[in-house]
């Protein structure tokens, strides 16, 4: 496979895919925290599309925004400018009630730690987003889903009784089961070990090739990358880079470039302080 590498020294205008077909997107997304002296600005000014049925990947140094980046795609936090488009609905004209309900029907989550309920079964973990939205439970889906993950045999314990790795798998399983429109996964392997890490990395890309899902999974780790379609790249709140069918080698070589540039960046500030 080959690699088809976009990148420029320090900025890209826009990173929209060419595909008509779009899951979710943004448009000038800004996004700043605090005011004044103490103000950060997290997003400087995003234009970017994720394609339906397709593994995005988003790297970038930490503090770079992309935590930041998918909670605004999410609605999970306001934007301070610009625009949010999720299958198609515009997230920022959303009351609180309607982003709720998006939250709930439209979108799957999954994060570091993996805010699975203690007192809950697997099973019951799995199909809690369904159960308060009061929606049934398609057991073909549900079965399919679990057969994916590994879980079958795990399905009544608690997550007490779990590795950390099946853990993980039951909030990947609980994020698809509703089969939301796109599911956002911040450091999902970032607790893993190697094994457990390969083992969701392959279900997450089998559940976007076998199950048409749509995923945006925030990463470190450029082998995780290597398994999505797109990988993405931010620094200082702007996407710098965007890479199709990346390989381990392909992300290691922008990343590499980019610190460079960030390298050269502090070099030239430390020049015109001691000047
Ligand atoms: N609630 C907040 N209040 C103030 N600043 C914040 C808040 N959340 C994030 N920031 C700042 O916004 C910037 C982007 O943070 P973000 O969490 O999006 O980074 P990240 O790329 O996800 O980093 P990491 O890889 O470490 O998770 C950082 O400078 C961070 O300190
Ligand atoms: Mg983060």
């Amino acid at each position: 496979m080959t690699s088809n590498v976009t990148t420029t020294p320090r900025e890209i205008p826009s990173l929209t895919a060419t595909s008509t077909s779009v899951i979710a997107s943004a448009r000038g997304l800004v996004k700043t925290y605090g005011t004044g002296d103490t103000a950060v600005q997290a997003l400087a000014g995003i234009d970017v599309d994720f394609a339906r049925g397709e593994l995005t990947a988003i790297m970038g140094p930490s503090g770079s925004g992309k935590s930041t980046l998918m909670h605004c795609m999410a609605g999970l936090d306001t934007v301070t400018a610009g625009t949010v488009v999720i299958d198609g609905e515009d997230v920022g004209s959303m009351n609180q009630r309607q982003l709720t309900r998006l939250r709930r029907t439209r979108l799957g989550f999954i994060f570091q730690a993996f805010n699975l309920v203690p007192t809950l079964t697997a099973a019951e973990n799995i199909t809690l987003p369904l159960d308060i939205a009061r929606r049934p439970v398609d057991r073909t889906h549900f079965d399919a889903i679990v057969a994916a993950v590994g879980l079958a045999k795990r399905l009544h314990h608690r997550p007490s009784e779990l590795s950390g790795g099946q853990q993980q798998r039951v909030a990947c399983a609980r994020a698809l089961a509703a089969r939301p429109a796109v599911i956002f996964a911040d450091e999902p392997t970032g607790n893993l070990d190697s094994k457990s890490s390969t083992e969701l990395l392959a279900f997450l890309r089998r559940s976007v090739d076998d199950l048409g899902q749509s995923v945006v999974m925030v990463t470190h780790d450029p082998r995780a990358a290597a398994y999505a379609h797109r990988v993405l790249f931010l620094a200082d709140g702007r996407l710098v880079a965007e890479l199709t069918n990346p390989t381990q080698a392909s992300v290691l070589e922008i990343l590499g470039s980019l610190s460079a540039v960030d390298d050269a960046a502090s070099a030239r500030e430390l020049t015109s302080v001691g000047a």
